[in-house]
């Protein structure tokens, strides 16, 4: 979550300095940057059938993760020369792509994570004081998977549907975001517990049914029955322990 802000933000800042020397002191900085690169599952494709098939979990990870991290680091590599050349016009249209593809990269690397077999703890509830938190502010676990579900289900084209800690308001909050685009950029107050990824491709072609309308046979996308099935496989542990680092310091949670 942090490469996305910290590139944004190295980026705006390097269009206040100037760079007609064709160096400036940002360059090393971003030089010195890492390349993305995909992270391994903790799990095999197949792990979280019938939740979510091997086939939906290889093309997902392997073709739309890798893509995300090829283009990023793409981008990155072009921000570089545009930053020692000066070129202030590619700085900023290089903007959108960093964020989408960076945002992809990041957001994946933590849906990957909240996601665990059954038989490795998958949709156990989580553990106090997350447990607490959310009775407190949904009334029961329960009820935040339906909120998360109903706002995930009312996403728009492709996007995100979020639990996450607020450390300003110091609560839990549910948030969407459209496209790539991670929690953070609702606001840096904001820590990511579960990120559910509600785009086509973390559903489809596994979740659909077939309708017979008027003698055509149409294919229905099922997002909702995805929105269902995903509790079965939801790493709460990893969210507790987010919770239990990042939440140490609000009395209130
Ligand atoms: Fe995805």
């Amino acid at each position: 979550m942090s490469i996305v802000v910290s590139i944004i933000i190295l980026t705006v800042f390097a269009m206040s300095l100037d760079v007609r020397a064709g160096k400036t002191t940002m360059e090393p900085c971003l030089e010195s940057m890492k390349t993305a690169s995909l992270p391994d599952l903790p799990y095999a494709y197949d792990a979280l059938e019938p939740a979510i098939s091997e086939e939906i979990m290889r093309l997902h990870h392997l073709k739309h993760h890798q893509t995300y991290v090829t283009n990023y680091n793409k981008a990155l590599g072009n921000l570089r020369s545009a930053l020692a050349d000066g070129d202030h016009s590619s700085v900023v249209k290089l903007q959108s792509q960093i964020k989408f593809n960076g945002g992809g990269h990041v957001n994946h690397a933590i849906f990957w994570k909240n996601l665990a077999p059954v038989h490795e703890g998958g949709g156990k509830p989580p553990h106090d004081p997350l447990a607490s938190a959310i009775d407190a502010h949904f009334g029961s676990l329960e009820e935040l998977m339906q909120k998360m579900n109903t706002e995930g289900a009312a996403v728009q084209g492709s996007g995100w549907v979020w639990l996450g800690l607020d450390k300003e308001l110091k609560r839990l909050v549910v948030e969407t975001t459209a496209n790539q685009d991670p929690l953070v950029t609702k606001g840096s107050h904001l820590v990511p517990l579960i990120g559910i990824d509600v785009w086509e491709h973390a559903y489809y072609p596994q979740y659909k049914v077939l309708i017979n309308w008027c003698g055509l046979c149409i294919v229905q996308k099922c997002k909702r029955e995805y929105l269902k099935n995903i509790w079965t496989v939801i790493n709460w542990k990893y969210a507790s322990d987010i919770f239990d680092k990042r939440g140490r310091d609000l009395n209130e949670c």
